[in-house]
């Protein structure tokens, strides 16, 4: 009887390498290990062995069967640990592809002044109230002493709604007579929010610009305590070397008012071209509650006095924050709030 193990196991060989998966294998097994299989087939052939033969024979036949067994079981081996790999390559995460980038906000340098501000004002005890950006002509302008005629009000002209009826605010200071008609002094109140004006738009001005506005209400209110308030507010903003500067200015609404000035952010007060040689920078307006607009509202100017500034927001921002040109402020470049 013919028993060419070579040729068995070159055929296994080649079978096996078209085996993808598990059924192909499983016919492959059976085809040579299987009831029908070659190895079973030539087991049955030694009956038609001779006698002396068949001790040899059965020997080589159980042999070829432990080789194509020893062959089998390390291709079984093989392919679980293909499947294993395949199985684990589904899952598989690169630790080092770069991950999808999250965008965070950025708080707005103008929204950031004013929260600075206000936090510094709370501090000192005042609230902060909220003031209408459409606005009446009398909160903006008649009650605050400044009257139709008045050329102060030529200076702020603006925007006007509603056949004259309504305006948008040119200053928040209309805030003031807000305030003072529905609450009763003492009063210490800020208000942020947005102005309006016919300016022409270059770096320092645009139609439409934000202020601060700060009212204090008590009996006897000096100069002193009005410059108490603004050196601590403008220390707290920019550093405890800064000086105060109160120059003696006019506006309808204060008397005594000013402007006020701080000393160069920028050069230390020794001039410089942010400071324009001067070595002082003006940041806001300033006075003491003109007796006029306490008796616009009730108060009686000789119980009550009262204190008032009103801050150019972007000024403080662009000074804090090295800021050369206003519309930057406006121009939604996202480079520029990063
Ligand atoms: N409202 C003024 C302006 O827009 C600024 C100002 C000056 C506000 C003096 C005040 C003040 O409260 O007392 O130019």
């Amino acid at each position: 009887m013919d028993l060419n193990k070579d040729q068995i196991m070159m055929n296994l060989k080649n079978k096996i390498d078209s085996v993808k998966n598990l059924e192909d294998f499983k016919v492959l097994k059976s085809e040579f290990l299987g009831k029908k299989g070659q190895v079973t087939q030539l087991m049955k052939n030694i009956s038609k062995i001779d006698k002396e033969k068949k001790k040899e024979y059965g020997q080589k036949v159980n042999q070829l069967k432990s080789e194509i067994e020893d062959v089998l079981n390390s291709f079984m081996e093989e392919l679980n640990e293909k499947k294993k790999k395949s199985e684990e390559l589904k899952d598989w995460v690169d630790v080092t592809v770069r991950g999808a980038k999250n965008s965070y906000g950025k708080e707005h340098l103008i929204n950031k002044t004013i929260r600075e501000s206000f936090e510094i004002f709370t501090n000192l005890g005042f609230t902060v109230v909220e003031g209408n950006e459409i606005e009446e002509p009398w909160f903006n302008f008649d009650a605050l002493n400044t009257p139709e005629w008045h050329p102060a009000r030529d200076m702020q002209d603006t925007f006007y709604l509603n056949l004259e009826k309504t305006l948008l605010r040119t200053h928040t200071s209309g805030v003031q007579i807000r305030t003072m008609t529905k609450m009763n002094p003492p009063i210490a109140v800020v208000s942020s929010g947005r102005v309006y004006r016919k300016d022409e738009i270059d770096a320092t001005h645009s139609a439409m610009f934000y202020q601060l506005e700060g009212l204090f209400i008590d009996k006897k209110v000096t100069v002193g305590n009005l410059r108490k308030f603004l050196e601590i507010y403008t220390k707290k903003m920019f550093g405890d070397s800064l000086k105060v500067l109160l120059r003696p200015s006019y506006f309808p609404f204060v008397e005594p008012g000013f402007e006020v000035d701080v000393s160069c952010i920028n050069c230390g007060g020794k001039g410089c071209s942010v400071c324009k040689n001067t070595g002082w920078i003006e940041v806001l307006g300033a006075g003491l509650v003109h007796p006029n607009v306490l008796k616009n509202v009730g108060f009686d100017p000789d119980e009550w006095q009262g204190l008032a500034f009103g801050v150019g927001v972007e000024r403080i921002a662009m000074l804090k924050y090295g800021v050369s040109n206003m519309r930057e402020f406006f121009k939604n470049d996202i480079r520029f709030v990063e």
